[in-house]
């Protein structure tokens, strides 16, 4: 038993992240010696910590031949809420219009499963989406349609949970590609639906940080707070976690809700939220949905327009988490990693 290692051992005796050690993991699977299943924790034996130094020189050796290209993955921003109708979707697109106008090349994935209507807001109509990509008949590169501002933005269709259930052959393409995308992209925004589901839960997990709208109705805080407490329940590790309150009357209505929420989110879980800012509610908001474009582009001069430049610079000025480790890959080993489970 004392030749059994967790990832923990090994990130200890090889002095290399968790993070590096699981992308490893799943891109040299045949490179690494067989792992051990003992009750629900998987223990690797005693030479996997020289497999992976081995492995991690290799990855090193290799970087230097790309000519000065470090491996630097942008901000995945996963934006979710409690209930559906708090303003997702205009905010994921919103923020991505700001930051790319801020000289930040930014991508909008559309993931909400329940109703997927990222393109329809940016004026666009998806020819592809990831299923596409899963079945193989397209390339990331045909994926991505551009945007209002030149933002990219891409269909997820039922992509993302399919990719759960698809085979490990699929799921590395996909995942290949979406790596390949967070290397070329400075910042990702997920508009991921309200997050109930494990796969959008699993997916909130992998993030490199998380935006959390809620509104002053009463339940929308309710039902978010409950979404980070099963956050919390699944040992969720610690990221930027960030508050939007959409829809307000007066900025004092604002700051009594983020403060409320903010406290419980403290108290109870013991995780601190950073308030990211609000936005009055505005029919320039629903003016703009109707004709299909986004708030910021039909009325720049707007309250709502100002509202979510704020935010984003206040985003901006946040000091990015990790770019040495990729989202997407921290995503496929949770799914392969519940999937080994069943199967055990
Ligand atoms: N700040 C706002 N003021 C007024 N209406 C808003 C505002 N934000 C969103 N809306 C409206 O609320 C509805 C839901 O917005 P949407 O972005 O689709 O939310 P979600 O993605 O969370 O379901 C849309 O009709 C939208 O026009
Ligand atoms: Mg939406």
């Amino acid at each position: 038993m004392s030749t059994l290692l967790t990832i923990d051992d090994i990130a200890r005796q090889t002095g290399l992240e968790e993070s590096l050690l699981r992308f490893y993991e799943s891109e040299c699977a045949e490179e690494l010696p067989k792992k051990i299943l003992r009750g629900d924790t998987l223990f690797f034996d005693k030479t996997s910590v020289a497999a992976f130094t081995s492995i991690h020189s290799k990855y090193q050796s290799g970087k230097q031949h790309q000519k000065n290209q470090t491996e630097r993955f942008g901000r995945v921003i996963a934006v979710t809420s409690g209930k559906g109708g708090v303003g997702k979707t205009n905010i994921a697109l919103g923020l991505a219009i700001e930051f790319q106008r801020q000289g930040q090349m930014s991508v909008v994935l559309d993931a909400d499963m329940g109703l997927a209507n990222v393109h329809l807001l940016s004026g666009l109509t998806p020819r592809h989406d990831l299923m596409d990509l899963i079945k193989g008949e397209v390339e990331m590169s045909e994926l991505i349609e551009t945007g209002p501002e030149g933002i990219g933005v891409i269909a997820g269709g039922n992509g993302m949970l399919a990719m759960a259930d698809s085979g490990q052959q699929d799921r590395h393409h996909i995942i290949q590609s979406l790596i390949s995308l967070e290397k070329a992209a400075e910042i990702i925004m997920v508009d991921t639906g309200a997050g109930m589901g494990q796969g959008v839960r699993d997916f909130l997990l992998a993030a490199d940080e998380l935006v959390f709208v809620i509104t002053p109705d009463i339940t929308s805080l309710a039902d978010a707070y409950g979404l980070l407490k099963a956050l919390h329940q699944e040992n969720m590790p610690p990221r930027p976690i960030y508050l939007i309150v959409n829809m307000v009357q007066t900025l004092k209505q604002a700051a009594v809700v983020a403060t409320r929420f903010a406290s419980c989110a403290q108290d109870f879980l013991g995780i601190s939220i950073t308030n990211a800012g609000y936005i009055l509610k505005d029919t320039t908001v629903s003016l703009a949905t109707a004709r299909q474009t986004p708030f910021s582009v039909l009325n720049p001069a707007a309250r709502v327009s100002k509202n979510i430049r704020t935010i984003a610079a206040n985003l901006l000025k946040q000091d990015v988490a990790d770019s040495t480790s990729s989202a997407f890959s921290r995503y496929l080993n949770l799914i392969q990693a519940e999937y080994q489970r069943s199967e055990a």
